[in-house]
C-alpha cells in the first residue's frame, strides 16, 4: 500500500564527489557533493550558487572531480560543514558550517597536481577526473547547473579489467550519499555531521 507524502528531501541516493576547484589566490578548494550524474564524457553538477565551489568554476572554468570509495567516508565527513568561502550566509551559520581555507589539511586528504588543469587531484580518491566547465545555468533552489566534460581521468589500476579501458563495478565500491547519511556496499557506513545538520530523522546509527 503507498500513501502520498510530502516528502522534505529527495536525495534517494547518489555518489558523492569531492570537488577541486582552484580559488583566486591559486590555492586549493575542496567540497563533498552528490548532485552528480553523466552522461557520455560529461556530468552535470547541481551546486549551491554562493559555494566557494561555484564561484571557483565560473571564474577558472575547471576542476577535478574526485570520486571516494567507501573506505573514505571519515574524511568526507570532516568536510562536511566546512566553506572555503570567508563570508558565511546566515543559512550556513545556522546550520553549524565555518570557513576553513585548509580543506585538504582538515579533511587529511593529499593534493597532487593534475596534468590540464590548476585544480589538484586527491591522491586517495582511486578515481580522479580532471574536467573543463562547458556551461552554467542558474536552477531554480539557489543553485547552479553547471555541465562539466571530462578531459582526463586518472583510476588506480587494482580497479581496471586488466587489459582494458574499463573500470570493474565488482571492485569499485562508491560512497553513497543517501538522504544526507554515508553508504558503501548497501550498508551505512558512519554517522554523517550533514544528515544531523539537516536534521535528517534516524531509525539507527552504523557504529
Ligand atoms: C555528502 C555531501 C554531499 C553534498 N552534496 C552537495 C551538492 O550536491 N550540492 C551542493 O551545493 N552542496 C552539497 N553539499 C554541501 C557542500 O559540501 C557545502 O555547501 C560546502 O560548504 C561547499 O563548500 P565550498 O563553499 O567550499 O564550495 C554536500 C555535502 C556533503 C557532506
Amino acid at each position: 500500500m503507498h500513501r502520498t507524502v510530502d516528502l522534505k528531501v529527495l536525495y534517494f541516493g547518489t555518489p558523492v564527489v569531492l570537488i577541486s576547484t582552484r580559488n583566486p589566490e591559486g590555492t586549493a578548494n575542496l567540497a563533498p557533493m552528490s548532485s552528480a550524474w553523466w552522461l557520455g564524457d560529461q556530468c552535470m553538477l547541481g551546486m549551491n550558487t554562493g559555494s566557494q565551489t561555484t564561484r571557483n568554476l565560473l571564474r577558472e572554468r575547471e576542476c577535478v572531480l574526485n570520486l571516494p570509495s567507501a573506505d573514505l567516508a571519515d574524511a568526507v565527513d570532516r568536510l562536511a560543514l566546512l566553506t572555503g568561502a570567508p563570508e558565511l550566509t546566515p543559512h550556513k551559520i545556522e546550520r553549524g558550517y565555518r570557513y576553513e581555507p585548509d580543506k585538504f589539511g582538515t579533511a587529511g586528504l593529499t593534493p597532487r597536481p593534475a596534468d590540464l588543469v590548476g585544480a589538484p587531484l586527491v591522491a586517495e580518491c582511486p578515481i580522479q577526473l580532471e574536467c573543463e566547465l562547458v556551461a552554467a545555468a542558474p536552477f531554480e533552489d539557489g543553485s547552479t547547473a553547471h555541465t562539466v566534460r571530462v578531459v582526463r581521468s586518472h583510476v588506480d589500476e587494482q580497479l581496471i579489467v586488466p587489459g582494458t579501458e574499463h573500470i570493474d563495478p565488482l571492485r569499485w565500491d562508491p560512497l553513497i550519499m543517501k538522504f544526507c547519511e554515508f553508504f558503501g556496499g548497501g550498508s551505512q557506513v558512519r554517522p554523517s555531521r550533514l544528515a544531523e545538520a539537516w536534521q535528517i530523522p534516524q531509525t539507527a546509527h552504523a557504529g
